[in-house]
């Protein structure tokens, strides 16, 4: 596979090559920054819940830092509906950070500075287009 030009995806394919799911990685980063959330979710089933909302959500973040085809409007979606599951915007946004996060740890001193600015302006960008849906 070629390496990405685009920063955000080469970050995701580099965490790729390290970690097969990261999912319990950002899981445990999430409950940890944010214990409130640990009681948030669904005592039964919640790992899909869990693993399906991650991989939607990566799937939306590749989409806003490419081609915006179209799964990057589930942000928008996502944001209303979580109100109705009691998670607030700014926690809703601190998701994203996590991501980030997680992926900076993994990739260590692969974390280039391209990457860390791409990933900066996203996170930018993010929060100001949920705030238009809000
Ligand atoms: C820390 C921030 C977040 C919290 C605490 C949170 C919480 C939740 C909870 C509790 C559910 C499950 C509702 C149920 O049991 O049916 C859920 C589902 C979901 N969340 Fe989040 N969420 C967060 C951020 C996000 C973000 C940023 C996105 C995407 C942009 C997202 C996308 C989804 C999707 C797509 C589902 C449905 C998953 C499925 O059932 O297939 N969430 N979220």
């Amino acid at each position: 596979m070629n390496a990405s030009s685009n920063p955000i995806e080469n970050s995701f394919e580099i965490a790729a090559s390290r970690c097969a799911d990261l999912t319990p990685l950002v899981y445990q980063r999430l409950f940890e920054t944010h214990p409130e959330t640990r009681t948030m979710f669904r005592s039964q089933g919640s790992e899909l819940v869990m693993g399906s909302m991650l991989a939607l959500t990566i799937e939306a973040i590749l989409d806003f830092a490419g081609e915006h085809r179209g799964p990057f409007r589930l942000i928008a979606c996502e944001v209303v509906s979580h109100d109705g599951y009691g998670t607030p915007r700014e926690l809703f946004i601190a998701f994203f950070g996590i991501i980030r996060d997680t992926l900076r740890e993994l990739l260590g001193n692969e974390w280039s500075p391209d990457i860390a600015q791409a990933w900066d302006t996203l996170l930018v960008e993010i929060d100001a287009f949920a705030g238009i849906a809000a």
